[in-house]
């Protein structure tokens, strides 16, 4: 099986003096839902981040299907993250002057999707938000939001999808919608998936668990 997802060594000093992370190993393998657990401020996003090509790391090295992205180019690095990777972000960034639609069908457009808008109300509807496709953002609640924020990246089809607590916002019962569509996208396209969670409930999806603590891995 190949390694869509491996960090060596991975170090993140911020200019602060904050170290984020310490000496940090993960692997994914293709198909596989793999968690990233560990308290507040262990550094889950930072890691996410850094997968995503989103931060540079200060030391070490972060392959993408094989390619090592610390040594790539701006170029050479948006290529690879358009080609393979969507992120579900812990704080959304939803385009506040378009609606729930709009933030799915502009960015399928963009990714060069067949057929945006259709695909867009199929993820909509899975996700129980056709009663609110001409709303803005700011008049959604929380967990609607999220649920557009999961919509979008799924527009993108991706191989590689990075959640930073995709479910941060969303009760029990939505939660497991959301981690049994995740475990389709796995059976039907072989998508790889990497999740920050806090929820020990839902455990039970992952097929492997990665700790953080202070920035490290529990071994
Ligand atoms: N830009 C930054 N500059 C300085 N320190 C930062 C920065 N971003 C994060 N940190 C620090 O790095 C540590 C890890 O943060 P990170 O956001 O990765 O944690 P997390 O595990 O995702 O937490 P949460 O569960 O609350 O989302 C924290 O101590 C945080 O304060
Ligand atoms: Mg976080």
């Amino acid at each position: 099986m190949s390694k869509v997802i491996h960090t060596k060594n991975l170090w993140k000093v911020f200019p602060n003096g904050v170290e984020a992370l310490k000496d940090v190993n993960v692997e994914v393998y293709k198909g596989e839902v793999v968690g990233l657990m560990g308290p507040s401020g262990s550094g889950k996003s930072t890691l996410l981040h850094i997968v995503a090509g989103l931060e540079k790391p200060t030391k070490g090295e972060v392959y993408l299907m094989g390619h090592d992205i610390t040594r790539m180019g701006e170029d050479e690095l948006a290529y690879l993250r358009q080609k393979y990777v969507a992120f579900i972000f812990q704080f959304y960034y939803l385009l506040e002057d378009f609606s729930v639609l709009e933030n799915l069908t502009l960015i399928g457009e963009l990714a060069g999707i067949k057929n945006p808008k259709d695909k867009a109300m199929e993820i909509l509807e899975y996700l129980r938000l056709t009663n609110r496709l001409k709303h803005r953002p700011s008049q959604l609640s929380g967990g609607e939001q999220q649920r557009v924020a999961i919509g979008r990246a799924l527009m993108l089809e991706p191989s590689i999808l990075l959640a930073d607590e995709p479910t941060g916002n969303l009760d029990i019962a939505e939660g497991r919608r959301i981690f049994e569509l995740f475990l389709r996208l796995r059976e039907e396209r072989g998508v790889s998936l990497l999740v920050a969670t806090h929820n020990e409930e839902l455990k039970v999806y992952f097929d492997r668990i990665y700790r953080l603590r202070d920035g490290k891995l529990d071994v």
